[in-house]
């Protein structure tokens, strides 16, 4: 009895206490959305147009808020041109990157958004706008990420009118930055083979556009910018944010003449063009946008934890994703049934716990020139099917994996030779082939069922096919839609995605039990869209030599959290002709998600042993690495060191990484200080090596992270780990 009046008078206090995430200032028009340590504030003025507010550090008390006005004119500018807007059609004296920009039925091309009603439902908050006089409506579509401390954004849009509308840029947000001077932009840029690479640049005048234009979201940019004006890795305002589009996306970021900093992002305005018919709407991608005030770890630790516990098909109940041995590197093409077996076997070992057989499996497919599309086991190959290898493999204990790439064709197939009309292009015109491939045109409904079939058919043979690497090894051109009208073909760059999204979807709901890999030639479709329940980890790259990988993996995690992403250990000499040792290339996969990827079969008793000791260790620390804290400590850019800290998430474990380049002018031992600890906490060692000098075997939480651990790193490529188990 007591027990209940207790509960229920908590119950009474949380509920007096508790606020709503969301808070609407009638007398101000003033909206402030709230999240555990952030506000984001924007409102209406006299004119009723959107005008941000406040974005930054929690302030929870509306009085502090003025009530909205408009700012005044200025010369060659008007008011309405000088509001820091909350998301503009372009109209009127506005010269800035507009949020949408539509031509009317009569060629009527000005925009002016105003606001018409808005509606709070638990942690979203929509605002609905409407051009000054045409019926064109767009909602503003806010979510609240409290816990998360992200506000979630993305607008849709609206054809009441009784003509078509074609929409020339419709973009999900933007994000107006506080004035504070002098902003440098963060940005993740590469290439095949060199993606996610940290970037940093000063934010000048004009507009500075991160985009792909491939038809997928790129290796050479990825849809994450953060910007600062004089934070470092763990002191500093710093607001960043993502997009949620596997799709040809565009983030702007601009600094205005009137000095707003801004980003705004969402579909690409290059090449699109969009109908919408009376009646139609259009919805666009979500952008994600967040503040740290602890600089870019935070930041960095936001998006993790976000991506762990909101985006990813396990997030409701976290699990750690498998070891896994992938056989490309060491056979490519060349896959068979005793092959296969043979390093299943050895993989086994190693310890891993799923096998996947990549490339090469079906239909005629012996080297990149022919067999996609043709998703039937090769007979020669593999005479008993795939039943007997997936047998072998789960009587080892390992569940089984497989390759597909199921948007692409080659000529030389025999889909090809039934549909070639299946394939983005434009009638009578070339068709430009990359790595011999062509793109099959899923945003046609009945290809997109096709491929949905085949995949479906696949998995229900095979039951336990438990985990597809789902590969896109080109880019689109030539980005043509033959069998719908002219004015609808630009489409196809929404349709495309939204469709692929469509049988991902499909897939996971009939298959819940079948994890999925985002594969695209390496980090091609790496982005929130298709970690938001689609996919269970994505494969960072195909440079899986573990120097670059330094940088690369350090690029990627300030987006997206370790636990998704896929690291091989592999063969040397490796690109670049580099030789490093196993053990560095092994603790280079340690920060992510682990898998074996070299030739088993030419690994040394040796290799095999410390193979295995490493899988081992990795069990050992993999829930602090994938659902842990990361502290970067020591950037690859930066030094000869390179250091991260992972911090389990209930403090109890904690796991230092570092690694020596190449040491010169015999330098001594490096002396790490790290981060995250509880300074009263007391820290038991265990080292894998003799790499550790301080002599202690038990440190507290004050030392190791104002003192630093010691260590002895030597020559090149040098590395160690070092498990931190907190006794107190
Ligand atoms: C590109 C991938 O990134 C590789 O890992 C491998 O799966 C090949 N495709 C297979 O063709």
């Amino acid at each position: 009895m007591k027990r209940t009046i207790l509960l229920a008078a908590v119950a009474c206090l949380f509920a007096a206490v508790a606020q709503p995430a969301i808070k609407w200032v009638p007398e101000k028009q003033l909206w402030l959305l709230e999240t555990d340590h952030t506000t984001y504030a924007f409102g209406y003025n006299e004119r009723k147009q959107l005008q941000h507010v406040y974005w930054g550090g929690r302030v929870s008390r509306t009085d502090d808020f003025a009530a909205v006005k408009a700012p005044r004119d200025y010369a060659f500018e008007t008011s309405e041109g000088m509001t820091p807007d909350e998301y503009s059609g372009w109209g009127g004296m506005r010269y800035d990157e507009p949020a949408l920009k539509a031509t009317f039925a009569d060629g009527m091309r000005d925009l002016a958004l105003r606001y018409v009603s808005h509606q709070i439902t638990g942690d979203t908050l929509s605002v609905r706008l409407k051009d000054i006089d045409r019926d064109l409506f767009v909602t503003l579509l806010y979510t609240v990420h409290e816990k998360s401390d992200l506000v979630e954004r993305h607008s849709k849009i609206e054809n009441r009118t009784k003509g078509k509308v074609l929409l020339e840029s419709a973009q999900s947000a933007t994000w107006p930055l506080p004035n504070r001077g002098q902003y440098r932009l963060s940005y993740l840029a590469g290439r095949w083979a060199g993606e996610t690479q940290l970037i940093r640049e000063p934010v000048t005048p004009g507009v500075r556009v991160l985009d792909s234009r491939r038809g997928n979201t790129s290796h050479q940019l990825n849809p994450w910018f953060a910007l600062d004006a004089g934070a470092d890795e763990n002191s500093g305002a710093v607001w960043f944010g993502a997009l949620a589009w596997s799709g040809n996306w565009k983030i702007a970021v601009e600094l205005t003449s009137n000095g707003f900093t801004r980003v705004t992002g969402g579909f690409n305005d290059f090449d699109f063009g969009y109908n919408l018919a009376p009646g139609d709407s259009l919805e666009t991608p979500a952008f994600y946008g967040g503040y740290s005030s602890h600089g870019f770890g935070e930041a960095s630790r936001i998006m993790h934890r976000f991506e762990r516990t909101q985006l990813l098909p396990d997030r409701a109940d976290p699990k750690p994703r498998p070891v896994l041995y992938n056989s490309w590197e060491a056979t490519e093409f060349a896959v068979d049934e005793p092959g296969q077996t043979v390093l299943a076997d050895k993989a086994a070992k190693l310890g891993a716990e799923m096998f996947v057989m990549d490339d090469g499996w079906f239909g005629a497919r012996n080297d990149d020139h022919a067999g996609l599309g043709d998703w039937t086991v090769n007979p020669k190959k593999f005479p008993n099917g795939l039943k007997a290898l997936i047998d072998h493999v789960n009587g080892l204990g390992m569940r089984f994996g497989l390759w597909v790439e199921p948007e692409m064709i080659n000529a030389d197939s025999n889909l090809y030779r039934a549909h070639s009309d299946w394939v983005v292009s434009f009638d009578g015109r070339r068709r430009t082939e990359g790595r011999n491939q062509m793109i099959l045109n899923i945003a046609r409904n009945d290809v997109r069922d096709y491929v949905y079939g085949v995949l479906d058919k696949m998995l229900k043979d095979n039951p336990n096919i438990s985990f597809l690497k789902w590969d896109m090894n080109r880019h689109f051109s030539e980005p043509g839609w033959a069998n719908v009208p002219v004015e609808d073909q630009k489409k196809i760059w929404v349709a495309y995605v939204r469709n692929v999204y469509w049988i991902f979807d499909r897939l996971r709901a009939e298959h819940s039990k079948v994890e999925i890999e985002s594969c695209s030639g390496g980090g091609g479709r790496i982005d929130l869209g298709i970690l938001n329940n689609r996919v269970h980890q994505v494969w960072t790259s195909d440079n899986t030599e573990a120097f670059d990988r330094l940088k690369i993996q350090e690029g990627f995690s300030m987006a997206y959290a370790p636990k998704v992403m896929m690291a091989w250990v592999t063969d040397v000499p490796n690109m670049n002709g580099r030789v490093t040792p196993l053990r560095y290339r092994f603790q280079v996969s340690m920060m992510g998600s682990v898998g074996v990827g070299g030739n088993l079969n030419h690994w040394s008793a040796d290799d095999m042993k410390l193979g295995a000791e490493m899988v081992a260790l990795y069990k050992d620390i993999r829930l602090t690495v994938q659902h842990g804290n990361l502290y970067r400590l020591l950037s690859p850019r930066e030094g000869e060191v390179t250091s991260n800290f992972y911090v389990g998430a209930d403090g109890k474990q904690s796991v230092l990484f570092a690694f020596l380049d190449h040491q010169q002018f015999n330098r001594g031992a490096a002396v790490i200080p790290v981060r995250g600890l509880q300074a009263d906490g007391l820290y038991k060692v265990r080292t894998i090596d003799n790499k550790f000098l301080n002599k202690q075997d038990t440190l507290s939480g004050a030392y190791l992270m104002n003192n630093g651990v010691q260590l002895d790193l030597k020559g090149d490529y040098d590395s160690t780990v070092v498990v931190f188990e907190k006794v107190n």
